[in-house]
């Protein structure tokens, strides 16, 4: 097959498939399963997950907590290039003058020259897709982080997003878990090729509240955590990112991707009623939610 050119007259169609055909895959390759460290307020859970095998780690501005992830990178003694490192800008610092200088504070906190991935957390609040997707690029062009990534974008506003910006983006960050499935999102990552990053995929804590969930999960003689990880973790092209500070609980979430669900288990799961979502959209009009 030629490869396709710009010719000045692109529709959003073709300018898709000319980002993703100049990739061997996907933009960026995200491991399975990620440590999300929201709440995490000591370096200890993120030596530990380095130890037993993790290496992408989530953080965001909004968790005020990058320094505290930075130690525990640099006490794992990893080296920092089997890490995957990626955090966000929140909503407040959105607009073109505060990315940059935003983004560089991330990297320092981390510890880092170049962040791996930085997520637009929720297209809110300062958010203009003219101002912030071209501030973003010219991030990648200064080396400041090597791929962006998007957070709780509508498919409108990915596809207005792939419009403006002249970089893929690499990852959609969206919450994904037994009571919040959006499969109309997955499937727009799986043509457009990028990744999915499902968040909160143990329904914050509140999976072995979900009885389908658990009923799998004695059947396999296992817990629903991890019943909810195989579940989202056979989707293509998602990876998970399951919060975790116990050192059995990282190591199980971690496992669990390789735990194999039948076609009928995960049809069940699929046809959960949705009756939650732990982080709805107005969450991005708050200035520090
Ligand atoms: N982009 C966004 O807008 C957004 C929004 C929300 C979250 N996130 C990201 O997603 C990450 C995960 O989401 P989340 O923190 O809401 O919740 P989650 O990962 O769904 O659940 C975390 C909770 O489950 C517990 N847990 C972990 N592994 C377990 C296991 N094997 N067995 C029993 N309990 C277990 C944890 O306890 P312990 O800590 O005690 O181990 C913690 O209380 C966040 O940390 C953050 O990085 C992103």
């Amino acid at each position: 097959m030629s490869p396709l050119r710009y010719n000045g007259q692109l529709t959003n169609r073709n300018r898709w498939a000319i980002k993703a055909q100049s990739l061997t895959h996907y933009p960026m390759e995200l491991p399975h399963v990620g440590l999300g460290t929201m709440g995490i307020k000591n370096p200890d859970p993120v030596t530990t997950a380095l130890e037993v095998g993790y290496r992408h780690l989530d953080t965001a501005r909004i968790y005020d907590n990058e320094s505290i992830v930075g130690d525990g990178i640099a006490r794992s003694g990893v080296d920092r290039q089997e890490i995957v490192i990626a955090t966000k800008l929140w909503t407040d610092s959105l607009n073109q003058e505060h990315v940059e200088p935003t983004a560089r504070e991330s990297a320092t906190s981390l510890g880092v020259d170049q962040l791996d991935l930085l997520y637009v957390h929720r297209p809110r609040g300062e958010y203009s897709p003219e101002e912030t997707l071209p501030a973003l690029d010219r991030l990648v062009e200064r080396g400041i982080t090597a791929h962006i990534g998007l957070s709780n974008f509508t498919i409108e506003e990915l596809e207005r997003a792939h419009e403006i910006l002249v970089h893929s983006i690499a990852a959609h960050q969206i919450e994904l878990h037994p009571l919040m499935y959006k499969p109309e999102l997955i499937e727009h990552a799986r043509k457009h090729g990028y990744t999915v990053v499902g968040y909160s995929p143990l329904a914050s804590g509140h999976v072995s509240e979900i009885d389908p969930v658990v009923r799998i999960a004695e059947s396999h003689q296992t817990t629903p955590e991890a019943v909810a990880i195989a579940w989202a973790a056979s989707k293509q092209p998602v990876v998970i990112i399951p919060k975790a500070s116990h050192r059995e609980h990282l190591r199980a979430n971690l496992a669990a991707s390789r735990l194999e669900l039948d076609a009928q288990e995960l049809a069940v799961i699929d046809s959960i009623e949705r009756t939650h979502e732990f982080y709805p959209e107005w969450l991005g009009s708050s200035p520090r939610t």
